[in-house]
């Protein structure tokens, strides 16, 4: 099986007044998960292409840039000229996700699409086999801190069978109120991607905690079913 768990640090959760140092302390994830917040899809403002591409030159890792923004089909192609190595955009607010999943491929990034806790997987029943990856979002999106919602368990099962009906294997990832609590078994229920905002940046030693959850989500895919 080539499966294997990747963690992805979310920055939402960095010191700001300290980025540069902040990317370094994690320079052994998998890659780095850039929230860009637009202050209308959701309600928080973050960064656009500009810190993106100062981000994308202060690190090898590679960058996972989570669109939370209201119009990505004109605007997510500005993100992997900026750098981003894989662009994900709500499918609440694309209205040509097939196109805009491959505006994203032919300018060089891979390219995935995100769901809200309250959309459900046949939202994807049309796109699973043009995506890189599938985000299911386990809180509403727009800050970083919030508790994980249970019912994502579900829907990373639900998202299993459909790739599995399909015979397609994208990424699938998981982003909100992951801990070393619960990464084993997100995992166990299908995901393989970790976005961990607070749970690395609160953690005393940031590269310790990357290394542990993908440790503990390892164990989960030894519960998959
Ligand atoms: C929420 C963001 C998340 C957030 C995760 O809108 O998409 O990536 O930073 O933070 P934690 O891990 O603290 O829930
Ligand atoms: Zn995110």
């Amino acid at each position: 099986m080539h499966e294997d768990v990747m963690i992805a640090p979310s920055i939402l959760g960095a010191d700001f007044l300290h980025l540069g140092a902040e990317l370094e302390s994690i320079a052994n994830a998998d890659f780095i998960h850039c929230d860009v917040m637009d202050g209308c899809f959701v309600p928080n403002l973050s960064f656009g292409p500009g810190i993106i591409s100062q981000i994308a030159s202060a690190t090898d890792v590679p960058l996972d840039v989570h669109l939370m923004i209201d119009n990505p089909d004109a605007e997510a192609v500005r993100y992997v000229k900026a750098g981003a190595d894989m662009v994900t955009f709500h499918m609440e607010a694309a209205r040509h996700a097939h196109r805009t999943l491959y505006a994203i491929k032919e300018a060089g990034a891979r390219a995935g699409v995100v769901l809200n806790p309250a959309t459900p997987v046949v939202a994807l029943d049309s796109i699973i086999e043009d995506v890189d990856m599938v985000l299911i979002m386990s809180v509403n999106p727009g800050f970083g801190g919030q508790k994980f919602i249970e019912t994502a368990y579900r829907k990373l099962r639900q998202l299993q069978a459909l790739c599995f009906e399909r015979g397609v294997s994208p990424l699938v990832e998981i982003d909100g109120g992951i801990t070393d609590a619960n990464v084993e078994s997100v995992v166990a229920a299908g995901a393989n991607v970790i976005v961990a905002g607070s749970c690395v940046f609160n953690a005393p030693d940031h590269a310790a905690m990357v290394e542990r959850l993908r440790e503990l989500g390892r164990q989960g895919l030894g519960g998959r079913l």
